[in-house]
């Protein structure tokens, strides 16, 4: 089966991966370049849910999502000859006041990966953090790694197996045959003769769905970073207001603003100054230290906080994924892997009823 997939985001990445693997033929369509968009300004945690959503499919899903990584990441970098830079510092949640101190208290007795710490081990465990800390949990499994990399490998690897992806090259439009598409166009001339569509644009997919006569809201959710030359962090740090991650070639990744502001994919004055306040409560001597490089993504995001997945309403042969809002690294193997089987086999294991695109079908 041809199937073409629009976005060369991390999502659609593993997408074109899984395609291929199972027996498909992925064509991928990217208009600019690989991860240029929020995968490439994104941290890369991956990170057990520490918040209940409320929703068990989204828990579960991101949970199988967590737990694909190590076998995925050594069989990508493998094919690929890419190392994603995977690495597990382990990582320290932090709570300021009292309340949210009490809540991660509870969150450590409810779950084995998740040690509270009392302050004379936490002083041992990163000397440089504040001792203003109204509470503390360790967990030693957590990891990160270089989001842009993962994209790479799985497109590389997929393109060492077959697969054809298209880099700078603008999808354009629709051929339609009744209730199928049975091609696209793009800058670069048709692909007729293909089985199937995916959408997953990250926020330009809402004006992708709209040529179909359908407006699924996908929309863009700022994001700004800022990265230190410091390695005054051992592990990562999970405040309140935002992340601190400690990178490869002694920098230290900090993040990150959430910002309903449309397609002004730019860093602000305030923005930065924000994050470099948040970073400087947590770890005091990053006053002292200076900021190499600042940056902005923007991810998509959904009205109810969760992915769009699954068939698009009334198409039989055209599919949504996106909307994967702060997840799309940590969901991007799941994801890759059931949009593939929907795709190729016409079902999955997974329950999709809860990330369906008809929930938004108007
Ligand atoms: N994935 C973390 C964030 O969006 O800030």
């Amino acid at each position: 089966m041809r199937i073409v997939i629009a976005g060369g985001g991390v999502i659609g990445c593993s997408i074109a991966w899984h395609v291929q693997k199972a027996g498909g033929e992925a064509i991928l369509l990217e208009r600019g370049e690989i991860a240029g968009e929020a995968t490439g300004a994104s941290a890369g945690m991956l990170i057990a849910p520490i918040e209940d959503t409320g929703n068990r499919a989204f828990n579960v899903l991101r949970r199988a999502s967590l737990e694909m990584f190590p076998s995925v990441i050594q069989e990508i970098e493998e094919a690929s000859g890419i190392d994603v830079e995977y690495k597990v510092p382990g990582m320290i949640r932090t709570a300021r006041s009292p309340k949210a101190a009490r809540a991660l208290h509870d969150a450590a007795d409810k779950r084995p990966d998740l040690e509270w710490v009392e302050p004379r081990v936490l002083r041992e465990l990163e000397p440089s953090l504040t001792h203003d800390i109204a509470g503390a949990t360790y967990s030693e499994d957590d990891a990160d790694l270089n989001a842009g990399r993962l994209a790479n490998a799985f497109v590389v690897a997929a393109e060492r197996a077959g697969a054809d992806i298209r880099r700078r090259t603008m999808f354009t439009g629709l051929k339609k045959d009744g209730r199928r598409i049975d091609g696209v166009s793009a800058n670069s001339g048709d692909i007729a003769d293909i089985d199937a569509v995916i959408l997953a644009a990250g926020p330009w997919t809402e004006a992708l769905t709209m040529r179909m006569g359908a407006k699924l809201p996908s929309p863009p959710m700022r994001g700004q970073m800022i990265a230190y030359r410091s390695k005054s962090v051992r592990h990562a740090i999970w405040g309140e207001d935002g992340y601190l991650v400690p990178k490869p070639r002694g920098y230290l990744w900090v993040g990150a603003t959430v910002e309903d502001v449309g397609f002004r994919k730019k860093t602000t004055e305030r923005g930065l100054a924000g994050l470099q306040r948040m970073a400087a409560d947590l770890v005091p001597r990053l006053r002292r230290a200076s900021v190499s490089s600042s940056w902005a993504g923007l991810r998509p995001g959904s009205p109810d906080g969760m992915p769009v997945i699954g068939r698009f309403p009334g198409k039989k042969n055209v599919f949504l994924a996106t909307g994967h809002f702060r997840n799309g690294v940590l969901l991007a193997p799941v994801t890759g892997a059931l949009v593939a089987d929907l795709v190729l086999n016409g079902r999955t294991d997974r329950r999709l009823s809860p990330f369906s695109p008809q929930r938004f079908a108007r």
